[in-house]
């Protein structure tokens, strides 16, 4: 599916993760598949459960492609979620109205860790696959789709705290107290990681994002002796396969960890508003970056979103730059102000 043959009609968000001149400047919204859309909340209203929603190939597809008609996005996401990495090794979650997900047993012994599957776990996620074969059917090739999966830190994260979590303490615990089982936890999720993603591209995913959240929760010397060889491992093994495809990496409240990002293998790096964007681009002139308007932007007037918007323009000048939000577009944005920032980065 991937390669040569395939016909995209909006290139610009590969011509410029390739450093190529492109159409017009790409935007794309985090979490665009989401909340804030009423047709999504429609088709969300059929799911008591949100696992079996992104179990179910014609829904994924519809709701993945909302975002390109209503907001004229340059992509769009697979809908689905990092932790659909979970249950196949072994991890039962369940996502709560209003809590988010709920890992009721987490994962807390070194019992646990070395039981744990690694390796080629796909079969059990060929659900996503579909997903994505039935989205680029639907898509018609009028934009490129990106394929997802979290970092391998953020993803222990919900792992061993067993949800949403303020300080990471569990998981920075095993870090400090057991750091061997930390880097046998870490390893396994990098090479489930780096398996499903290529599996992603070689179902159609055109553009791959590694969405390591809450690598901002790490000094830079932890982030550099245990989480970076992981996801520098993951990135490597989709290039080795995947050599033109490009790999988008997120982080969310991670400044500190910029001069480590810009070394991973990524083609794009994403950053949040915490960011001085300005400055990262003066100090690495041969990168491409990602973001980073702050998501709250979209609850002030659809002409004020319009005004910052300029501002960003004018701070990115002729690099090139996917514009995106620094973290995921909140469920109460108005979708006008949504619609306001994609119309003002096309200009
Ligand atoms: O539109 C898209 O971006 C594609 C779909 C997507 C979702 N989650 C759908 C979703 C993507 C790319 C994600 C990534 C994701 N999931 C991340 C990394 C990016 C980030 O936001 O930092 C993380 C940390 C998660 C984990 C997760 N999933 C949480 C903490 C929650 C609960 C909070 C919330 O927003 O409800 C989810 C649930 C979730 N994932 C929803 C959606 C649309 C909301 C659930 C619903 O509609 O009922």
């Amino acid at each position: 599916m991937s390669g040569g043959m395939e016909k995209i009609a909006n290139t610009c968000l590969l011509d410029t993760l390739a450093g190529r001149p492109a159409q017009r400047r790409p935007a794309w919204i985090m979490r665009q598949a989401g909340r804030y859309l009423p047709e999504y909340r429609r088709v969300r209203s059929q799911f008591k459960n949100f696992l079996d929603f992104c179990r179910s190939p014609d829904e994924v597809a519809e709701v993945t492609i909302q975002p390109v008609d209503r907001l004229d996005v340059d992509a769009a996401i697979l809908f689905s979620d990092i932790l659909v990495l979970l249950p196949p090794m072994g991890v039962d979650v369940v996502f709560e109205e209003g809590r988010g997900p709920v890992v009721a047993d987490p994962v807390r012994s070194f019992g646990r860790i070395s039981a744990m599957p690694a390796g080629n776990l796909n079969a059990e996620l060929e659900y996503v696959f579909e997903g994505i074969r039935r989205t680029k059917k639907n898509l018609g090739g009028r934009v490129p789709l990106i394929g997802f999966a979290g970092g391998p830190f953020t993803v222990a994260s919900y792992m061993v705290e067993g949800g949403s979590s303020k300080e990471l303490v569990h998981l920075k615990s095993l870090l400090f107290t057991a750091p061997k089982e930390f880097a046998v936890l870490l390893g396994k999720l990098a090479e489930v990681t780096g398996e499903y993603l290529c599996e992603q591209a070689r179902n159609g995913a055109n553009v791959l994002t590694i969405m390591d959240s809450w690598a901002g929760f790490l000094s830079p010397e932890d982030y550099r002796d245990k989480v970076f060889p992981h996801t520098a491992a993951i990135i490597a093994r989709v290039k080795k396969e995947y050599p033109d495809l490009p790999v988008i990496h997120y982080a969310n409240g991670a400044p500190a960890l910029v001069d480590q990002f810009v070394r991973l293998g990524a083609d794009g790096l994403g950053l949040d508003w915490r960011s001085d964007l300005g400055a990262v681009l003066q100090q690495y002139p041969d990168k491409i970056f990602q973001g980073n308007m702050d998501p709250c932007r979209l609850f002030g007037s659809p002409e004020a979103v319009t005004e910052k918007v300029k501002a960003l323009l004018a701070l990115v000048g002729d690099r090139p730059h996917v514009y995106n939000l620094g973290h995921g577009i909140l469920p109460a944005t108005p979708v006008e102000s949504a619609r306001a920032f994609i119309d003002a980065v096309h200009g």
